[in-house]
């Protein structure tokens, strides 16, 4: 595609959410992963947009995705856009597509972007149901979403990713956990293409190139935002331990009662963190 085609396809988005939410500007973007949707019910006045209203706007076929843009506001004040539901290059769209939705937040002018995921859990000191803010990525999907002609007034030929996680944004992470005494661990997010789950000769693998969690997701996300000079913050949620480290079978059912289980401290993470970002510095 045409790097022109994508900015109209963009700008055509774009028009579409300013007129269902006029005056709204975000300044925080969120992707909902696997189960953890439920947060965006917490935005106050709110204005609900299904995917399905968007023109190009991808729509995920995966059972806990609930495919809705949720613009409002937290605890009153701060702008928050939230995805319920995210796409993946397992579904079988192209990597612009899969990053197409990240590129309209961004242009909706928010400053952060918060991106949370349903993850295997490969460091053996982690426990289903750990959340983990994520450090750093490995990209083992096998695409990039950056692929394909760039518009310059988009982002930059090669995008820097020394710190594809915001530094400060960790670090806010780490004390908005601490003050609502909620185990944060971290670790290294490594992303597959998927759909099948990694095989254990796979997993002991990625443990051997510095992975602490493993998922399907979030990886092209945080390139797009990376591409767009917009800061991130990553969360995972640690679902179900990653192949071979336990008897059980690994299934999507597990992933989403963990996730669902979870829900309530992870909401209240989020929450807080939200706070903690509005804070004036
Ligand atoms: N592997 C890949 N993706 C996942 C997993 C997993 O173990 N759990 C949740 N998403």
């Amino acid at each position: 595609m045409a790097s022109s085609d994508l900015v109209s396809r963009l700008d055509a988005c774009e028009q579409t959410i300013r007129r269902r939410a006029p005056g709204f500007s975000p300044r925080v973007g969120l992707i909902l992963g696997s189960g953890l949707g439920a947060f965006a019910d917490t935005l106050e006045r709110a204005v609900a947009i299904d995917y399905a209203e968007l023109r190009d706007f991808p729509r995920s076929s995966v059972v806990g995705h609930a495919g809705r843009l949720v613009l409002g506001y937290h605890r009153g004040t701060l702008p928050v856009v939230a995805m319920q539901g995210r796409v993946h290059f397992y579904e079988g769209y192209q990597p612009w597509q899969v990053g197409f939705p990240t590129r309209v937040l961004c242009r909706l002018g928010i400053e952060a972007l918060v991106v949370t995921n349903a993850a295997g859990g490969i460091n053996t000191g982690f426990a289903v149901g750990d959340l983990m803010a994520i450090t750093d990525h490995l990209n083992l999907a096998g695409y990039n979403p950056l692929v394909g002609p760039n518009d310059e007034a988009l982002g930059p030929r090669f995008p820097d990713m020394s710190h594809a996680y915001d530094p400060g944004f960790l670090a806010t992470l780490r004390s908005s956990a601490s003050s609502e005494g909620v185990l944060l661990r971290e670790g290294v997010y490594a992303s597959l293409s998927g759909p099948s789950y990694e095989t254990p000769a796979e997993i002991r693998m990625l443990r051997g190139l510095g992975a602490d969690a493993v998922g399907m997701s979030t990886v092209p996300e945080v390139i797009v935002a990376a591409h767009m000079g917009v800061k991130v913050a990553g969360i995972s949620c640690i679902t179900n331990l990653a192949a071979g480290l336990s008897k059980q079978k690994l299934s999507h059912d597990e992933v989403s009662e963990t996730a669902d289980r979870v829900k309530g401290v992870f909401t209240r993470l989020l929450a807080r963190f939200l706070s903690d970002l509005g804070q004036p510095t």
